[in-house]
């Protein structure tokens, strides 16, 4: 491998829904490349497929937060239930008994929610009248409340946990919101995980809070807000970024209005889009990854978004092309962190896409899509949308 000047850290795009284009031109021959993070720290850069799938399943990297280097400041370990940022044993057993509470029935009786969650929300936007802001409106709720749903947060709760849990969730807040925001929530986060300890309910939280394991309420309290972290934002995310892709590639809807197409077509838009760029991982060991010389200790980053450009395994891959199988992508991750809410992502964005578009045929941005902001982090989205439809006023 030929020695470079390391990547740096922020990194800018061309499109509007392209990976940054410093880890996209890796992918004329460097699969693996030095990046200098935001703090100084030297770490990697992974960009080929077959390469992330490897290292994302190898258990020499780890994903506990305390041993990253590239992070600014040293992060603490992982609080208590919050296994996204823990390695096995304790990863295993607190995914397994989240993992559980994710049924067949509840994923079916959910779907049947989701879609009148998504009718009452586009009745209000019709209500309402044209244009409108799609995130407030539509894509944001969307998610907010079909983790009420699944949580089990009582009705008369909802509309401020969603108010929120939409504000930290939100790029546009500032950091003293989102901290009040996020204190909010995990204390009415305890003090449902009390009420379901003594009155049992039928939803996730009561499941978990009630079965014979011997998680404590502070356990169960994370573990919820784990869920509500990891399903929002980025569902938020898909549904905001997807429709603006959609109305930059019209041609494409029908297949997305069409029961027969869409799931093949949400997968296209995951594929296409990865709204969680990348992730990070900690060689816990020296490691030889595609013939270059990771240290122990060093931070990894796994570009997701460039694995699932990689034209060794797309054809074409930087087309949006919502007939072809995109299986195999990478936008839920890989190994034992991959997503454990696809599935309900997944109704989420059949149900989002193919009522709003169906209520709306004619839906348009309703400014120049020059002036949509995407933001361009590792979190990939729009938090405003403008949208119009009807004839023009
Ligand atoms: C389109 C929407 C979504 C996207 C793109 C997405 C993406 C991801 C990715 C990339 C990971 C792996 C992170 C890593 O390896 O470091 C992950 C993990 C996770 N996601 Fe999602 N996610 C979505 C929706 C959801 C939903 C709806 C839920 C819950 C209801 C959820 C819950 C989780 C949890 C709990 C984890 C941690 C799994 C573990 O560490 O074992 N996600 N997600």
């Amino acid at each position: 491998m030929t020695v470079q000047e390391p990547l740096s850290l922020p990194m800018t795009a061309t499109g509007p829904f392209d990976p940054p284009d410093q880890i996209m031109a890796m992918r004329a021959g460097q699969p693996i490349a030095r990046v200098r993070f935001e703090n100084g720290d030297l770490g990697w850069v992974i960009a080929r497929h077959e390469t992330i799938r490897h290292v994302l399943t190898d258990p020499r990297f780890s994903a506990r937060q305390e041993l990253r280097r590239d992070a600014g400041e040293t992060l603490p370990p992982a609080p208590p239930g919050v296994f996204i940022g823990m390695d096995p044993p304790d990863h295993t057993r607190y995914r397994h008994l989240l993992i559980g509470q994710f049924t067949v029935r509840r994923m079916k009786l959910l779907t049947s929610r989701i879609e009148e969650i998504a009718h009452e929300h586009l009745d209000r936007m019709e209500a309402t009248g044209s244009p409108a802001d799609l995130i407030p409106a539509y894509a944001a709720p969307i998610p907010a409340m079909t983790i009420c749903e699944l949580l089990g947060v009582p009705y008369d709760f909802r509309d401020e946990f969603a108010r929120q849990a939409t504000t930290m969730a939100r790029a546009d807040t500032t950091m003293e919101e989102k901290r009040q925001a996020v204190s909010g929530i995990i204390s009415h986060l305890a003090d449902l995980v009390r009420q379901k300890r003594s009155e049992p309910t039928d939803d996730l939280l009561g499941g978990l809070a009630s079965e014979g394991n011997d998680l404590t309420e502070e356990e169960l309290a994370n573990m919820a807000f784990l869920v509500l972290g990891g399903g929002l934002g980025t569902t938020v995310d898909m549904l905001g970024l997807g429709t603006f892709a959609l109305l930059r590639h019209p041609e494409q809807i029908p297949r997305l209005t069409d029961p027969e197409t869409v799931d093949h077509a949400v997968e296209e838009l995951l594929r296409y889009l990865t709204t969680v760029r990348g992730t990070i991982r900690t060689a816990l060991e020296d490691v030889e990854v595609d013939g270059a010389q990771i240290r122990a200790g060093e931070s990894v980053l796994v570009s997701l978004a460039v694995g699932n450009r990689d034209a060794a395994r797309y054809a074409d891959p930087d087309t949006l092309d919502v007939s072809r199988s995109a299986a195999g992508h990478l936008s839920f991750g890989h190994g034992i962190h991959q997503c454990l809410g696809q599935q309900l992502a997944r109704v989420e964005m059949r149900v989002g896409f193919a009522e709003l578009f169906r209520r709306f045929p004619d839906l348009r941005l309703a400014v120049p899509a020059d002036d949509v902001r995407v933001r361009d982090d590792i979190f990939h989205g729009v938090d405003q949308l403008p949208v119009a439809w009807g004839a023009a006023s």
